[in-house]
């Protein structure tokens, strides 16, 4: 069986939930402390020894290529400053990954933003990471997803549990267990509203595709939002393939959105051994002053 070697990120999205701050400036790029949300992605796939990264992007998208890109002048500013450690640091990302970047030119959709990779992808498996998931470290979801990937040689999706009253906000699955942690999709539905939803258990931003799901997409008319959906083109894929489903273990921080992007710095920050004591007094002072005010409304 073909081995996964590629993981290709869409990252051409319009942001349209943080505007105007993603006018000029990708959501990708946006920083979780010091860090940007990307980042995080890329460590986890290089983290589950993927090293070939297709970035399908598009215009206002280009922050994230000089991250990954050698910042020379920088570097000679933080040598000659004698700053070591921060110098490390910057090397360290600019070397973490050779890039490769496709251009989306319409923002037509995520599925459409996948089908823009093959080319690159050509006919082999890979994986679609999206770029506002942020996984809870340290769980090897990517890797638990490649071994189902090995054993059965067919798609592999990560669910979790949502609210059922946010099922509105995601792609969601009807499964069956045919194993403790694995199951098989039965249906999918993109974002239905909570009376129409099969379950609530939640698409996640991590696939593993058969490279049929190209030819799929090619035949994905646009759907929910007039876009052309990934999970429409997914549920044409179950008519021909089984596809498998993984329930992910630990924390989903989901930065997409300015609530859960908010909660995810927070603790993100509450993990800081620098941070942790200043921001509990001041989360404390904060809590107990706006507190009142969800009281009266
Ligand atoms: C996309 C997918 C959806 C999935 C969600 C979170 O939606 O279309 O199926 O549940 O990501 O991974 P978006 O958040 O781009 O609207």
């Amino acid at each position: 069986m073909e081995q996964i070697r590629k993981a290709v990120l869409p990252v051409a999205g319009w942001g349209t939930r943080f505007l105007p701050a993603t006018k000029a400036m990708p959501k990708e790029m946006f920083p979780i402390i010091d860090k940007p949300v990307i980042q995080f992605i890329v460590e986890e796939l290089l983290g589950a020894g993927i090293e070939n990264i297709i970035f399908v992007t598009g215009r206002h998208k280009r922050p994230i290529e000089h991250h990954f890109d050698i910042s020379s002048d920088l570097e000679r500013h933080l040598e000659e400053a004698g700053k070591d450690d921060i110098l490390e640091n910057i090397r360290e990302v600019s070397h973490m990954i050779n890039p490769i970047y496709v251009r989306q030119k319409q923002q037509l959709g995520l599925g459409h933003a996948v089908l823009t990779a093959e080319p690159v992808v050509g006919k082999e498996p890979f994986i679609v990471s999206l770029g506002d998931i942020i996984l809870e470290k340290g769980r090897r979801v990517l890797s638990d997803m490649i071994s189902i990937f090995n054993r059965f040689g067919k798609s592999v999706i990560a669910l979790f549990e949502v609210d059922p009253t946010e099922t509105n906000k995601y792609g969601i699955a009807d499964v069956k267990e045919v194993e403790e942690g694995i199951y098989k999709i039965e249906s999918l539905v993109e974002k239905p509203n909570p009376e129409d939803a099969p379950s609530n258990l939640a698409i996640v931003g991590r696939y593993i595709f058969t490279p049929r799901i190209f030819e799929k997409l090619k035949d994905t008319q646009p759907g929910v939002g007039g876009e052309i959906q990934l999970t429409d083109a997914m549920r044409m894929l179950l008519e021909e393939e089984v596809i498998y489903a993984y329930r992910i273990p630990g924390k989903v921080y989901d930065t997409g959105n300015p609530l859960d992007y908010l909660k995810t710095v927070v603790e993100y920050a509450l993990q800081r051994d620098e941070l942790r004591k200043h921001l509990v007094e001041f989360l404390g002072e904060v809590v107990s002053k706006y507190s009142q005010l969800i009281d009266k409304s």
